[in-house]
């Protein structure tokens, strides 16, 4: 049976959104602020992100997927939904659910740089350090982990778990 062990309650996720919102409202209280989250995994984190934030955000989706089934990385990772907002001269922030490896969100800076947004930066819900392949920069972390596979609050293990309010350790 797998195991779920609650690493962060639905509160302790309000408090750390609340504290990154802040730092983006007057980060980008001068400029037209796009999020760009990452599906699916962002989901939820973007939904409450936008609502956290005291400044005006425009939304839009990027769909990338790395993992098969499963619980590493795939390392192959391709554009399963193209960006649907205009966001060139544009303040970019790209929200990730979780950032591991890396590569994904190599691969998602790299594609949005193209349309040529005014500013790029990277916001992800946790920032999963130990494993970092490439090197990539998380502007706005909320959660730092040192490791294992966390489910819930869009996090999501063979497409279960998304649904859950808080975020879980996942044992197998
Ligand atoms: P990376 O490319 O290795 O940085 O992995 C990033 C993507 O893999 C994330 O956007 C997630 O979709 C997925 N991922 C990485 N670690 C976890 C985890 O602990 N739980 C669920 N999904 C994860
Ligand atoms: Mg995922």
């Amino acid at each position: 049976m797998p195991e779920l062990t609650e690493i962060l309650s639905r509160k302790d996720i309000e408090t750390n959104i609340s504290g990154i919102a802040l730092r983006i409202s007057e980060d980008y209280k001068q400029g037209n602020l796009i999020l760009v989250a990452a599906l699916k995994g962002a989901f939820m984190f973007v939904a409450d992100l936008a609502r956290s934030l005291s400044i005006p955000s425009q939304i839009g989706f990027v769909g990338v997927s790395s993992y098969g089934a499963g619980t590493e990385s795939s390392g192959t990772i391709t554009v399963t939904k193209k960006l649907d907002v205009d966001i060139e001269g544009k303040d970019v922030l790209i929200v990730e659910d979780i950032v591991d490896t890396g590569l994904s969100l190599r691969f998602i800076i790299d594609y949005l740089a193209e349309f040529k947004p005014r500013t790029l930066k990277t916001c992800s819900l946790i920032d999963k350090r130990e494993r970092r392949e490439v090197d990539v920069v998380v502007d706005y972390a909320c959660h730092e982990v040192s490791e294992g596979f966390l489910v819930g609050y869009g996090l999501d293990h063979n497409e279960n778990y998304r649904h859950l309010p808080a975020i879980y350790h996942l044992k197998l």
